[in-house]
């Protein structure tokens, strides 16, 4: 698909190109180019009526034209924008227009970074063009694929460029979704590595490493270890690094995604609705990895380190037991108090090795790790917590810039208490069971990186798309776009804060 900007005065329609012209309620929609204007004034006594956000396509002898009233205009803001933008697309596809050209002058949110503006245009529609069809037969003529989007924008030039930018990390969030949605038999451990290495090759800049069982068991990582020994499928580490900054080579940033590629929830069992969807449970994994790659495609200047430690979580004859004391790296013992708790086990290995062989100026790590985080937050907001206090506010904004929106709970020492074994070092689920579990989760993590600035993202809450968010059922690729964002601004962060 192609997307570009262009001038509104220089749209020029033909007959396949369909016209969208969205306006505020109660409004007469207003466009300067007077072509244009005159095949729209063609429908001034009936699109006043329609209501709001009522998507309603009409015909004139020679074009087509999308009308879309977007509500009032006291109430339009950037999030209505991009959703809007997503509909948009999607309406397209449906209705098979392979051209589009969206009027955008008169809707532009207010008071918004027009550069920010456009990446964010591109990206949308990328996400929302996604379509998880790899496990259907295609229709005869093949899936359908619009060509080209258009947007009427101000400066056109100025702002081309972002566009492109976007386009990368709408790509890379799909890229992430497409590893997530891929059933758990085929999407193991073993496999995630292999499409790690894939994508890798693609790009000088990134180096991989795969820390396979035996490797595992030299450096003692009893976390891994354990939670992968019920399953036929082998865990890896899987450790990526890129240096935009190759003249350092000190490591900023250490991104941790959870990879359990599928969690039945071991000897524990889920019960069978728990169950679904648990093969997204690598989505944390996903997310870091598809990151990356966008970052180094950026070519971000900033040295990260990412890792993902990948397992199955299931119930055998070779188990891990409730009651296990597990060794992590670190030297710490996990008391395994539920097997279900898994996700915490394997990101201690892998957050301790990060902490102690590359010191990194800050770790954030992004990890499907509770249900009670969709119980405090619903599916609209990822659980964010940090123990960098007076950042968190621009941890907040970087979610509402990226797209990936956050909401922080607390992270306060007193749940610590909570996490503690009775013979291990730490429990692997705090004493108040349910109740503040997405808490007692985030602290068990905060223990393993010794202090150094830190933002747990627990994304849950957002991994699946629900409805109204255009964008189709399954993965949503949650977290790539923070991570992103986050190591887009990470030097002005670390010269402010660090
Ligand atoms: N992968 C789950 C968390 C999860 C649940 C993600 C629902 C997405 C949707 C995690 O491993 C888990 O099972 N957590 C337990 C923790 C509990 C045993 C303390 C949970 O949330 O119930
Ligand atoms: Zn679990
Ligand atoms: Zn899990």
């Amino acid at each position: 698909m192609k997307i570009k900007l262009i001038d509104p005065q220089k749209i020029i329609l033909i007959k396949e190109k369909f016209l969208v012209a969205p306006y505020f309620s109660g409004k007469k929609i207003k466009i300067k180019n007077k072509e244009i204007a005159k095949e729209v004034d063609k429908f001034s006594d009936i699109y006043p009526s329609f209501k709001e956000g009522e998507i309603r396509l009409v015909f004139s002898e020679k074009n087509k034209i999308i009308f879309l009233n977007i509500g009032e205009k006291e109430k339009w803001s950037q999030r209505k924008f991009l959703l809007f933008l997503r509909n948009i697309t999607r309406f397209l596809k449906e209705n098979r227009a392979n051209q589009g050209v969206i009027l955008l002058e008169n809707i532009i949110p207010q008071k918004t970074n027009l550069e920010n503006l456009a990446n964010q245009i591109s990206e949308n529609i990328f996400l929302a063009d996604y379509e998880f069809v790899r496990y259907k037969e295609p229709p005869k003529e093949g899936w359908f694929k619009i060509d080209s989007i258009e947007f009427a924008f101000p400066e056109p030039q100025r702002f081309q460029r972002y566009l492109k930018e976007g386009k990368i990390i709408g790509k890379a969030v799909n890229f992430a979704r497409d590893l997530a949605n891929i059933p758990g038999g085929e999407m193991t451990p073993e496999i995630l590595a292999r499409e790690a290495k894939k994508a890798v090759l693609k790009n000088p800049n990134l180096k991989i490493e795969i820390f396979n069982k035996r490797r595992l068991e030299k450096l003692s990582m009893g976390g891994i270890l354990g939670v992968a020994r019920g399953s036929a499928e082998e865990p890896v580490l899987i450790i990526l690094k890129y240096f935009g900054k190759p003249r350092n080579r000190k490591i900023d940033l250490a991104m941790v995604g959870k990879g359990v590629t599928f969690d039945s929830g071991g000897l524990q069992v889920k019960p069978s609705e728990a169950m679904a969807d648990m093969h997204l449970d690598m989505s944390g994994g996903a997310a870091v990895l598809g990151a990356i790659l966008a970052i180094a495609e950026l070519k971000l200047s900033l040295n990260i380190i990412a890792l993902i430690p990948a397992a199955e979580n299931m119930p055998s004859g070779q188990s891990y037991r409730p009651g296990d004391l597990l060794k992590t790296y670190s030297g710490k013992t996990i008391e395994v108090k539920s097997t279900d708790a898994e996700g915490r086990i394997i990101m201690a290995d892998a957050l301790s090795f990060a902490v102690k062989n590359y010191k990194p100026k800050m770790v954030i790590d992004v990890a499907t790790l509770t249900g009670a985080a969709a119980v405090a937050l619903g599916q609209r907001a990822t659980a964010l917590f940090t123990n960098l206090q007076k950042l968190e506010k621009v941890f907040r904004q970087i979610g509402e810039d990226s797209g990936d929106y956050v909401w922080p709970l607390p992270c306060w020492e007193e749940y610590e208490e909570e996490n503690k074994g009775t013979f291990g070092d730490i429990a692997n689920i705090g004493k108040s069971g349910r109740l503040g579990g997405a808490i007692t989760g985030a602290l068990f993590l905060k223990s393993f990186v010794q202090n150094l600035p830190w933002v747990h993202l627990d994304i849950a809450p957002t991994t699946v798309s629900i409805e109204g968010q255009g964008l189709t059922k399954g993965a949503t690729g949650t977290g790539v776009r923070y991570l992103i964002r986050l190591a887009q601004e990470f030097q002005k962060i670390k010269a402010n804060f660090l």
